[in-house]
């Protein structure tokens, strides 16, 4: 079996103080099976960029390489901060108003694109297999093609794909476009974005369709398919199982004895806090029997603090939750808390099996695994209620869950209001639906539904021979 080559922005360096998140796992389970490689960003900014002989890092773990290098002050600004996080990210969510191009960044956005695949190029072996992740890398195909390189290579977008209305905006969407054609395989998390993408062709392109998943454009043949991410449920369940640490006993005896709902997220605005902060007002407001009975813990660590979008969100947070307490909290309660930490992951899942409500309202969200996290993470015979955008791929698939509009706080209200006081076989059914879904398409599925077709796929060499 030909060998897998990973290559993510950041990647999941082992360092042995912390255990790798879900996605990392389900990677490195398809990783570890052909001994594959993984390379990418290493996470430092440093002097020298990764253009230099001797900053390429190598380290073997587990069967496994991995491969990084740094990126300096200047790429880090352009690629990361700039054309990937202040262009991309708000537009692939729908958020133009965010947008922020600059050509300079676009520029550097290409620069280190082909950087990494320059520094990639000489560790590809001719039957490798290469996987590609996320909004950072849409031209790496395209770079490594300059290259030379024939090597079947597939890409998984983990964040949604928007309608040409809304791509139109980011003012290099046809090159994006076109570069993007240079893979063999496009997945995508729903088939509402794998739709939106190739209408984004088609209104730029003659695309002829060769079946509903094969097609050509710009003279490339290339497949697209849907795959939707998820988790490994049954380690959830037992990082939920296990007792909390004891200096948190009186946290516990706490959240055992008031009705709480919980959070937790990136702090990005694309997750919808502040419209969440209004709909628990609006619980607090139309269904007073809840005040001073429920508490609403938000846990949000900082992400990205070195672009504005993120520092502004920041402080409109720590304002409305002020607000909110001052308007409705007493001497000895707190209705809301907001938690700017990060939580350890077996934590968390503890603690999302001791809530009652996991709200997970994203204005827009490629997949969500915390929503299909909280559910795995319940106590099987007395379930929590989980609360859910419509606007977060996992809707898709957690139809059992509640399924709110994250714009309408007085649909959220009553959506809490139900979770809060839904009687016992009721959780217990959508709890029941929701398990199964997750046990039929769990991570390791995920992985290998993609990898299947991306081996099934006719080498690039072949194609275009
Ligand atoms: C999202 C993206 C990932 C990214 C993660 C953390 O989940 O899809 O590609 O790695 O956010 O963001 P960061 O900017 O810290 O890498």
């Amino acid at each position: 079996m030909s060998r897998l080559v990973v290559v993510s922005n950041r990647i999941a360096i082992p360092d042995g103080s912390k255990s790798a998140g879900g996605l990392a796992v389900g990677i490195l389970d398809a990783l570890k099976n052909t001994s594959g490689l993984w390379f990418g960003w290493n996470g430092e900014i440093s002097e020298i960029s990764g253009e230099e002989e001797d900053d390429l890092h190598l380290m073997e773990d587990n069967g496994i390489t991995y491969a990084s290098v740094p990126l300096n002050q200047n790429d880090y600004d352009l690629y990361y901060c700039q054309f990937s996080n202040a262009v991309l990210w708000p537009a692939l969510h729908y958020r133009i108003d965010l947008v922020d191009f600059q050509r300079e960044a676009w520029d550097g956005y290409c620069r280190v694109n082909n950087m990494l695949a320059k520094r990639l190029q000489p560790l590809i072996k001719a039957d490798d297999i290469l996987w590609i992740h996320d909004y950072h890398l849409l031209p790496f195909a395209a770079a490594l093609r300059k290259l030379g390189v024939k090597n079947r290579i597939g890409f998984f977008l983990h964040i949604p794909f928007p309608t040409p209305e809304i791509f139109n905006a980011v003012p290099t969407h046809d090159e994006l476009l076109e570069m993007m054609c240079e893979y063999d395989l496009l997945g995508f998390q729903t088939e509402g974005d794998r739709m939106a993408f190739l209408d984004n062709l088609k209104s730029l392109a003659d695309i002829e369709d060769c079946d509903t998943h094969q097609h050509r454009a710009f003279g490339k043949t290339f497949a697209t398919g849907v795959y939707p991410i998820s988790i490994a449920p049954e380690s959830i369940k037992e990082m939920a199982e296990g007792p909390l640490p004891p200096k948190m006993a009186a946290m516990e005896r706490e959240l055992r004895e008031s009705k709480n709902i919980i959070s937790c997220e990136r702090l990005d605005y694309t997750k919808g806090l502040p419209e969440r902060f209004l709909a628990f007002e609006a619980l607090l407001e139309k269904f007073p029997q809840h005040r001073g009975k429920v508490r609403y813990s938000q846990i949000a660590p900082t992400s990205r603090g070195d672009v504005q979008a993120y520092q502004e969100l920041r402080h409109q947070l720590e304002t409305e939750v002020g607000r909110i307490n001052g308007k409705y909290g007493g001497i000895n309660q707190t209705p809301l808390f907001y938690l700017n930490q990060h939580f350890q992951r077996s934590l968390l899942m503890k603690l999302f099996r001791l809530t009652d409500v996991g709200l997970v309202t994203p204005l827009r969200d490629g997949m969500n695994l915390v929503a299909k996290e909280y559910v795995a993470a319940q106590d099987p015979k007395d379930p929590g209620v989980l609360v859910l955008s419509q606007f977060a791929g996992a809707a898709n698939e957690l139809t059992s869950a509640l399924i709110v509009n994250p714009y309408d706080r007085d649909d959220v209200a009553a959506a809490l209001d139900k979770a809060l006081t839904m009687p016992l076989e009721e959780r217990l059914e959508r709890y029941n639906d929701m398990m199964a879904v997750l046990r039929k398409n769990d991570i390791a599925n995920w992985g290998e539904s993609y990898l299947r077709d991306l081996y099934a796929i006719t080498p690039h060499s072949e194609k275009h021979s």
